[in-house]
């Protein structure tokens, strides 16, 4: 279906999109998620509630709140501002930060001394054979070979040359109403946007360290579509919950959907996060488990339904749903490798996963469940990283997600209620912080979800989690642990129903939560531990308004910043911020953001650049050393048309055959001049 552009003026949106993104945005990548039924209805304490509880308990023992704070903060809060750095601040991107962008402006801004150009765009060569793009005969087929849409996760992963290496990139969604020209019959356009879509392997090379990447087409350049054969793994694996007519054997599924971001492990797979997977199915059936992912009867915005029987979700397709919402694994040096997808790591809206090797040497791997009022994970490895070179340490990594336990977060405060007033007003005790635990899902290779079995923890795994009473946070974005210091920073998108449908905690304290925030966490017991502490480092917004804070950094020297999704550290330790939604909260175009965390500067926001026009910054990656930002320039000009573009990013100006009035996504490298 193409989506015309009456119909997307009229889309009944305008809470939906309050201080968020644009309806287009909403309803091509979210199925609409915040306008349906709220996916998470139950009735899960706030850790307000849990604290009520410890304090009675304590003043039942003649003991006071100061005495619970001591004993629940124990000394890892000792690295934080003001202490010793952990790393140092210094970089060798230096720059000034660039004044924030208005959102109409159609161009990718970036500091003084600094250049850009494109590695990739859409419709660029990935394969042997590729055509050249051609916006007016566009074919399946060449899509199939070509770089694909709404470019998101991206890495850069150089050989030990330097010189040559892969770029990998996560393909979220199409926005077929600017792709294609209305002559273009609505099969083929369906036809092509499941080839637009899944991720790319990219060859890259360049002429020396530190010049320019551009693609090329090698022997690791690969297309993973809606078509192509990906293996489940893990213990729900061939469970009858994954069964379908077309596999009865549930552990062969084609195809991924909905890749956001993702993560590169220390044995060098990249892992991809399926999102918004229930937007792609008609399911004419309701149960607890479709309500609480989303899934419901209304046509899919792709309308593949109509030609693809297993998005109906009926005739033996019922459980097809079932077989995505996972983290995928591919291997981006062996293109011959099948992509798995891993139950061990539940099924939900992935975000992504960022994985850590523990002190045990176990691995770790943090998630988010991106949606108003869901929950934050973690997965703990059952079995040791094998840091050999060889392939037979290689080949025992590539299970270490298959097997492990399952673990969700409960939040506890420090604060009274009263003092979490849904302003942002720091608490009297001067911060919104405390402590918190991981609640095993799985564990041992067992349910520890009462009535539920391992199989129906890890497919139903939102059911099973609202049974234990996680806290419901403000959507859960990237969480990524830091490379040295081994803090865990959780990016909180916002969420218009805090404060209304999910009550204020001190976790997420702000009411309305239109520009999201950061939470800073401490493993207590180490990685693969189940008791952490935590302290939100940013209330994103406009620094003028009171209801942000900078982790006590004086707010008239930090760029506005909302609605943080994606984040990247660089090599001098410091964190990098992408948004999605400041068109909708700042009026700003949405950027990529340096924070320091270290020393008197900690808090300190530097926007670094601007997107174009309606676009989103994902995919960050700083590789200061080398003096170069990457970033997947998503969906710019997205509430444009065929005949009424409006970005023309990245090739502004240009003519000449088969160049394009129109955006095209595309991974930018910036570099120092
Ligand atoms: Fe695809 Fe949660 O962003
Ligand atoms: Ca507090
Ligand atoms: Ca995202």
């Amino acid at each position: 279906m193409t989506i015309e552009r009456q119909d997307r003026r009229s889309l009944p949106m305008a809470d939906h999109v309050r201080g968020k993104r644009s309806p287009v945005t909403c309803m091509l990548k979210c199925a609409n998620a915040c306008l349906g039924p709220e996916c998470n209805r139950t009735d899960n304490p706030t850790f307000r509630s849990v604290v009520d509880a410890v304090l009675t308990r304590r003043a039942a023992l003649g003991l006071g709140l100061a005495g619970a704070v001591a004993i629940a903060l124990p000394s890892a809060f000792g690295v934080g501002p003001g202490r010793p750095a952990a790393a140092a601040a210094s970089t060798t991107l230096p720059f000034q930060p660039i004044p924030p962008v208005p959102a109409s402006v159609d161009a990718l801004t970036v500091p003084d001394g600094y250049a850009w150009h494109p590695v990739i765009r859409w419709g660029d060569p990935v394969l042997p054979g590729a055509p050249a793009f051609d916006p007016e005969a566009q074919t399946p087929e060449a899509q199939a070979l070509q770089f694909g849409y709404n470019n998101d996760y991206l890495d850069v992963l150089a050989d030990p040359s330097g010189l040559t290496g892969v770029l990998v990139v996560n393909h979220e969604y199409s926005n077929e109403g600017i792709m294609f020209p209305p002559s273009l019959g609505a099969v083929e356009r369906s036809r092509i946007t499941k080839m637009a879509q899944g991720m790319s392997v990219v060859e890259i090379e360049r002429d020396a360290i530190g010049a320019p990447w551009r693609a090329t087409v090698g022997r690791r350049s690969r297309r993973i579509t809606v078509e192509t054969p990906f293996a489940l793994v893990g213990p729900a694996a061939g469970g009858a919950l994954l069964r379908t007519v077309d596999d009865p054997s549930g552990r062969m599924v084609r195809g991924t959907l909905g890749n956001c971001a993702g993560g590169t492990t220390p044995w060098g797979t990249v892992l991809s996060g399926e999102e918004n997977f229930n937007g792609y199915f008609t399911t004419p059936t309701a149960t607890a488990a479709t309500s609480r992912y989303g899934l419901s009867a209304s046509p899919s915005s792709t309308r593949w339904e109509l030609e693809d029987p297993r998005f109906r979700a009926a005739d033996g397709h019922e459980q097809e749903a079932n077989r995505f919402g996972y983290i995928v694994e591919i291997d981006p040096q062996d293109p011959t490798s099948t992509p798995v997808k891993h139950t061990a790591l539940g099924r939900f809206k992935h975000e992504g996963a960022n994985v850590r090797i523990g002190e045990d040497r176990r691995v770790v791997a943090y998630m988010g469940d991106d949606e108003r009022g869901d929950y934050l994970y973690k997965f703990v490895s059952k079995h040791r990283y094998n840091d050999g070179t060889g392939p037979g340490a290689r080949r025992q990594n590539l299970q270490l997600l298959s097997e492990g336990d399952l673990f969700v977060a409960r939040f506890s405060g420090t604060s009274p209620a009263a003092e979490v007033d849904g302003s942002g007003a720091l608490p009297a005790d001067g911060a919104f912080d405390g402590t918190g635990q991981w609640i095993p899902l799985t564990l041992g290779g067992r349910s520890m979800v009462p009535g539920m079995s391992v199989e129906e923890v890890l497919v139903h795994t939102r059911l099973a989690a609202d049974l234990v009473r996680p806290t419901k946070m403000d959507r859960p974005e990237d969480v990524e642990p830091h490379p040295t210091t081994g803090r865990v920073y959780v990016a909180l998108t916002n969420n218009s129903q805090r404060g209304s449908r999910h009550p204020l905690d001190e976790a997420n304290p702000r009411t309305g939560n239109r520009d999201g925030h950061v939470v800073e966490l401490t493993e207590l017991q180490g990685a693969s531990g189940t008791a952490f502490a935590w302290s939100i480092l940013l209330l994103c917004g406009d620094p003028a308004s009171p209801s942000t804070y900078f982790a006590g950094y004086p707010k008239e020297l930090v760029s506005p910043i909302s609605c943080p999704d994606n984040v990247a550290f660089d090599a001098a330790g410091n964190l990098w911020i992408s948004t999605d939604g400041q068109p909708g909260t700042l009026g700003l175009d949405d950027g990529l953001f340096k924070v320091s965390l270290e020393g008197p500067t900690r808090g300190r926001v530097e926007q670094f650049l601007a997107v174009p026009v309606d676009a989103e910054t994902c995919g960050p990656v700083i590789h200061d050393r080398e003096g170069s930002v990457f970033v997947a320039v998503q969906h710019p000009g997205e509430d444009g048309s065929w005949e009424v573009q409006r970005s023309a990013f990245p090739d502004y100006g240009a003519t000449g055959p088969g160049t394009f009035a129109g955006p095209r996504p595309s991974v930018v490298q910036v570099v120092r001049a």
